[in-house]
């Protein structure tokens, strides 16, 4: 892996602080009646995910020349969906997981019930968290609101986890699951992007652009996902390696194979770099995080 720049470091560095604040400064314990869910909740918010979605969002927020503080609550509301999409992916009727970013999962430690309504929180929560978002106007709220709706929904994650769950011991073909890894995982790495255009206020012409770029990286993501499950170390992953095989899902590696999946992730994230430099060669901001993110991607399977 080559070494990552200064700035890039610093960037990740002052942004992961800066959401970590704030998302502690959200899920500060109101009323001690509830210690119980705001504690399960916050021992999987706080378990060492690597912030991925809200790092690209106030990326997003740096290439466009908007400070980060108007997209640090947007990104946070991204970060608890996401952590709400694990705690239930994870539960014994989903792909029954015992670990997590190397720690038992939620419902190994509380009763499942406490975990699916931990995962509730979240998700309900994270509406109330961008509704509120300050240094934007009505109008910016309404449309990240929906933004998030839709990627999370039924024809984004909760869709594709539907479409992941029904396909499960049995066969699917590649459009199938192309367009489960589009609605399970790209959607939310979409919204991320999106996300940071509707706060800095651009064109829809850009903003569908940051979108798609979004998406597409998506792809990538889950496609590498796909491929740490099979070859990672159990230790560096956090999770139970061949988990997938296990379930009998369908995955990029189960359909096409090891290499033909590396390939492919490497080839998305090549697109993907090749469509931001476009979209980005106008932008005021700073746009090298963004990249700088995105191209580590690269990486993530050989360094585990
Ligand atoms: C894992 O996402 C789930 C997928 C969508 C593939 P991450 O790898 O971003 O999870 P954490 O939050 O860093 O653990
Ligand atoms: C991604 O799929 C899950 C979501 C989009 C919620 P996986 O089931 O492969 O994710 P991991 O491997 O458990 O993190
Ligand atoms: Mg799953
Ligand atoms: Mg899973
Ligand atoms: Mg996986």
């Amino acid at each position: 892996m080559p070494a990552k720049t200064e700035e890039f470091t610093a960037f990740t560095e002052r942004a992961i602080a800066e959401i970590d604040r704030h998302l502690n400064q959200l899920l500060t314990l109101p009323h001690p009646t509830n210690a119980s869910l705001y504690e399960a909740a916050r021992y999987s918010l706080f378990s060492g995910g690597k912030r991925l979605r809200p790092l690209l969002t106030l990326a997003t927020a740096e290439a466009l020349a908007i400070p980060i503080d108007h997209v640090l609550q947007p990104a946070c509301a991204l970060e608890l969906i996401h952590t709400y999409s694990m705690i239930h992916d994870d539960l014994p009727c989903m792909d029954d997981d015992d670990f997590r970013r190397g720690k038992p999962t939620l419902h190994r430690l509380y009763p499942e019930g406490h975990a699916v309504l931990a995962g509730d929180f979240l998700l309900t929560y994270a509406f109330e968290v961008l509704a509120t978002s300050p240094f934007l106007n009505n109008e910016q709220r309404a449309r990240l609101v929906v933004c998030l709706a839709q990627a999370a929904g039924g024809q984004g994650m909760v869709g594709g986890q539907a479409l992941d769950l029904q396909a499960t011991q049995q066969t699917v073909d590649a459009s199938y699951l192309k367009a489960m890894h589009r609605a399970k995982t790209a959607a939310l790495f979409g919204a991320a992007l999106e996300m940071g255009a509707i706060a800095a206020a651009v064109s829809d012409k850009i903003t569908n652009q940051l979108r798609q770029v979004g998406l597409q990286l998506g792809l990538a993501f889950q496609i590498l996902d796909d491929i740490l499950d099979v070859e990672a170390s159990e230790a560096k992953h956090g999770k139970a390696v061949g988990s997938d095989a296990v379930n009998k899902k369908n995955t990029y590696v189960s359909l096409f194979g090891l290499d033909v999946a590396k390939d492919r992730a490497k080839q998305l994230i090549d697109l993907t770099l090749n469509d931001l430099a476009q979209a980005t060669s106008h932008f005021c901001g700073n746009s090298a995080p963004l990249h700088a993110l995105i191209a580590q991607l690269h990486y993530l399977p050989l360094n585990q």
